[in-house]
């Protein structure tokens, strides 16, 4: 199995953690997987070592569908050799794939009943998170939920050693997706075991009138 560390000193800005996540952050980021009527289509993104995917395939039933954008070509192999194709030949009637390649150019096939998202928008330029939160939020079906994460306060521990510009993309990123969660009916789970602790935020397809 591929070593997250490495990954992460090699591409710090796209991998953007230093650990995969927890069971305990997974559980929660696929918290709303199992309300939705089959047949679904789930997409993932940013799937790394495939903390969340694992929860994921463990709640899909024959009919559904997986598609995993993870940009790393490291990672993405991985995940297929270690995870998608042992399951696909035990569950031939789904599909799970991975597409290796930036969710921005990635060839979907929505609209999906939920997104779960693992990428670290604090490390990207704002007009990059924009342009990604489009895509995802335009993906979904009517009803359907996009779940993403971020780390505990990590706006204001990386505010001292990013200077004036970089201050001002984390204030931006800030009200951006403030503004996301007031629009989209949002709501957030603190998850305390996890490296560092994390909250996932659940979006819902429908902007709130
Ligand atoms: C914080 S890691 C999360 C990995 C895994 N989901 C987890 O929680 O352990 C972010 C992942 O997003 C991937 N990534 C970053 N930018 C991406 C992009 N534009 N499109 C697809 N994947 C991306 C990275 O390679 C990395 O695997």
């Amino acid at each position: 199995m591929l070593g997250f560390l490495g990954e992460a000193v090699r591409n710090y800005r796209t991998t953007g953690a230093i650990a995969p996540s927890s069971r305990s952050l997974a559980r929660s980021m696929t918290s709303n997987l199992d309300v939705l009527e089959g047949p679904r289509r789930f997409l993932e993104v940013g799937s790394g070592t495939g903390a969340f995917t694992r929860h994921i395939l463990a709640g899909m039933e024959d009919g559904d569908r997986l598609d995993a954008v993870e940009i790393s070509e490291a990672f993405a192999g991985d995940l297929e050799e270690n995870l998608l194709a042992p399951y696909r030949r035990a569950n031939p009637e789904q599909v799970v794939q991975v597409h290796q390649c930036p969710i921005e150019e990635a060839r979907l096939d929505g609209p999906y009943h939920a997104v779960v998202c693992g990428l670290p928008f604090n490390n990207f330029p704002l007009s990059v998170t924009q342009k990604i939160f489009d895509i995802m939020l335009g993906a979904l079906a009517g009803g359907g939920w996009l779940t993403y994460f971020e780390y505990v306060g990590m706006r204001p521990l990386k505010a001292p050693f990013v200077g004036k510009g970089g201050r001002n993309t984390l204030r931006d990123h800030g009200d951006y997706l403030s503004k996301l969660e007031r629009e989209h009916n949002g709501r957030r789970s603190l998850i305390k075991v996890n490296i560092p602790p994390a909250w996932s935020v659940h979006l819902q397809a429908v902007p709130v009138n």
